[in-house]
């Protein structure tokens, strides 16, 4: 095998089909089964995206009504979860915490250890088990962010829908409408983009016929790496490191003359934008214009502007939604894990299509190591 026939990092490599979601670097598109993720944005709640990303169809009024009950039923912090994140020390990072919750419930559900195909892992039970996930994640979120403050949990509230109940046990206010639609928004935004690291590892682990909550838990820790989710993170302290739009020229020129990556730009499958950053960035703009922050917007501005000038190199979804849930008032370590309770629909609806054609991932590899050679003094045995 010649170098030129490998594809270091699976660069351009179609592994398999998928029908959950389609990205179009061509015509700057991403569609969830079909749906152009912008419209779904501008018009549906994050729970009817859920239902559409595992079932392949918008919910009827129905649908949605019983998966929000479904939803409600298991949104308040299992008790023993509870308690193996306050064995964690304040200081472990909450995607850490969120890969151990996500573990307990695991090793809880006591029928979840058998493999995704085998009679603990039909389609329907993967299905419960990715609903009862996905709506356990919030509470775990919020609980870490208010440990880490001193905050004592907030219950989950009946009469509230999946974001703004989100918000709510983070922060323990009504939350504002126009910051529950932001924040509804970018759920929709982050909860699927095909065969990205995360997704891909999830379906490498289905692949070897484990559960779906190893899948989950695997994921996690591929998308924890800034060069993935924990990007959203990375723009955040950038921007705390800049200060204020003034400040830009300098800092990037010192930044780009010590060879650093610029977090929240460049993508591996879009070179001409982001198809999710205008829409995320006008909900930034809403959250600029609620909390009356014209700073951000002047920062955000000028450093998109210096580094795509300079490298042309544009910025992903995770430039925009940074400084909109810094602004929201997450903690910064808090925003993967707020990545990680939107991509989980994503995860888990590709762990469905995997367990249900699967074949076992297992690529080649060129050897460059020493030519064999023999462990001194030993001798055949006859
Ligand atoms: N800052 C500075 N230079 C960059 C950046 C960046 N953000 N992104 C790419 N480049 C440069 C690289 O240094 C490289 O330059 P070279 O050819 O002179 O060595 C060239 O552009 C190609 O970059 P690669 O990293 O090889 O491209 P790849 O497709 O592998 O990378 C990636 C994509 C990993 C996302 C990259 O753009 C990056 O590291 N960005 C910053 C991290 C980030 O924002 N990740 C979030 C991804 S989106 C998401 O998870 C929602």
């Amino acid at each position: 095998m010649t170098e030129n026939e490998i594809r270091k990092g699976l660069a351009g490599v179609v592994v398999d089909t998928t029908a959950v979601s389609k990205v179009n670097p061509e015509t700057n598109s991403l569609l969830y089964r079909g749906y152009p993720v912008q419209e779904l944005a501008a018009t549906q709640p994050f729970e009817a995206v859920a239902h559409l990303l595992w079932s392949g169809e918008l919910p009827s009024p129905e649908q949605l009504a019983e998966l929000r009950r479904i939803e409600r039923e298991h949104r308040a912090l299992p008790d023993n979860v509870r308690a193996a994140i306050d064995l964690l020390p304040l200081e472990a990072h909450p995607m850490d915490e969120v890969r151990t919750a996500v573990s307990v419930i695991g090793a809880s559900d006591t029928a979840g250890g058998g493999s995704v195909l085998d009679a603990s892992g039909s389609p329907e039970e993967n299905l419960a088990r990715s609903i009862r996930l996905y709506a356990a994640l919030p509470a775990i979120v919020a609980y870490g962010q208010r440990r880490r403050r001193a905050l004592d949990p907030v219950e989950p509230r009946d009469d509230l829908d999946y974001s703004a109940n989100f918000l709510w046990m983070t922060f323990g206010e009504e939350p504002d409408p126009v910051v529950v639609d932001a924040f509804n928004r970018s759920m929709i935004l982050y909860a699927e983009h095909s065969f990205n690291a995360s997704t891909f590892t999830a379906r490498v682990v289905t692949s070897t016929l484990s559960d779906l909550y190893s899948a989950v838990v695997a994921a996690i820790g591929a998308l924890k790496g800034p060069l993935h989710g924990g990007a959203n993170e990375a723009v955040m302290h950038i921007f705390d490191e800049i200060g204020s739009a003034e400040n830009v020229v300098p800092w990037l020129e010192a930044a780009l003359a010590e060879k650093r990556k610029i977090m929240g730009f460049g993508h591996r499958v879009y070179k001409k934008g982001d198809s999710r950053v205008p829409t995320m960035k006008a909900a930034l703009d809403t959250l600029v214009e609620h909390y009356d922050r014209p700073d951000v917007a002047a920062l955000y501005t000028a450093l998109e502007h210096e580094f795509v000038s300079r490298k042309g190199i544009y910025p992903n979804l995770d430039y925009p939604s940074g400084p909109a849930y810094n602004l929201i008032g997450f903690d910064t370590l808090t925003f993967t894990p707020l990545f990680i309770a939107s991509r989980v629909t994503g995860w888990t609806a590709h762990i469905m299509e995997q367990a249900g054609s699967n074949a076992l991932i297992r690529p080649l590899s060129a050897y460059n190591g020493p030519d064999e050679r023999h462990v001194e003094g030993y001798v055949a045995s006859a």
